[in-house]
């Protein structure tokens, strides 16, 4: 079945890759409302990301990210990023895919991601080398279910925009 295609693009990819800085540039050029995903859990719960995990564990985590993925699909248009978890969460891809918005996995080797996390605070996932490449290495067939894929490695966020836009999807 041809599903219509939504005015609403999905920007998913593990942590650092760039999801927030960029869908935030491309709802500026396209018009479009900006959601992220963190900034919303974090508003509606009055606490952040990492006091989240620290005080309710990650299961509650994905569970008022799941609450937050059904507000957030409702909206059209919009540019939605991602968490990095939330699309390696199989009712999460069902729900993403049916709500016939565009998804598009920003793609970076995990070496450099893990640059870019060192020293942040707000990522509890963020442990140790091992740990990190071995989730980013769990979640790789999730994020390969995107409908595009965009390297992130040796662009810049307004270059990845460009490419984004040259999809012409929408
Ligand atoms: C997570 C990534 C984070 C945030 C939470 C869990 C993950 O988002 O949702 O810490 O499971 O990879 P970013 O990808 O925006 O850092």
């Amino acid at each position: 079945m041809i599903r219509h295609r939504r005015k609403v693009i999905y920007l998913l990819g593990f942590m650092g890759s760039g999801k927030s800085t960029v869908g935030k540039l491309l709802a500026g050029v396209l018009g479009w409302p900006f959601i992220d995903l963190d900034t919303i859990i974090e508003a509606g719960q009055g606490l952040s990301i990492r006091e989240i995990f620290e005080n309710s564990g990650e299961p509650f985590f994905r569970q008022i990210e799941r609450a937050a993925l059904v507000e957030a699909s409702k909206a059209e248009p919009a540019v939605i990023a991602l968490g990095g978890g939330t699309f390696a969460q199989p009712p999460n891809v069902d729900l993403i895919r049916e709500s016939g918005g565009t998804t598009v996995w920003l793609d970076c080797p995990p070496e450099i991601l893990r640059v870019r996390c060192q020293g942040l605070e707000n990522r509890p996932l963020f442990r140790d080398e091992q740990s990190f490449t071995n989730l980013y290495m769990e979640r790789l067939p999730y994020y390969r279910l995107a409908e595009f894929r965009i390297s992130t490695e040796s662009h810049k966020p307004d270059e990845v925009v460009e490419q984004i836009l040259s999809l012409r999807v929408f």
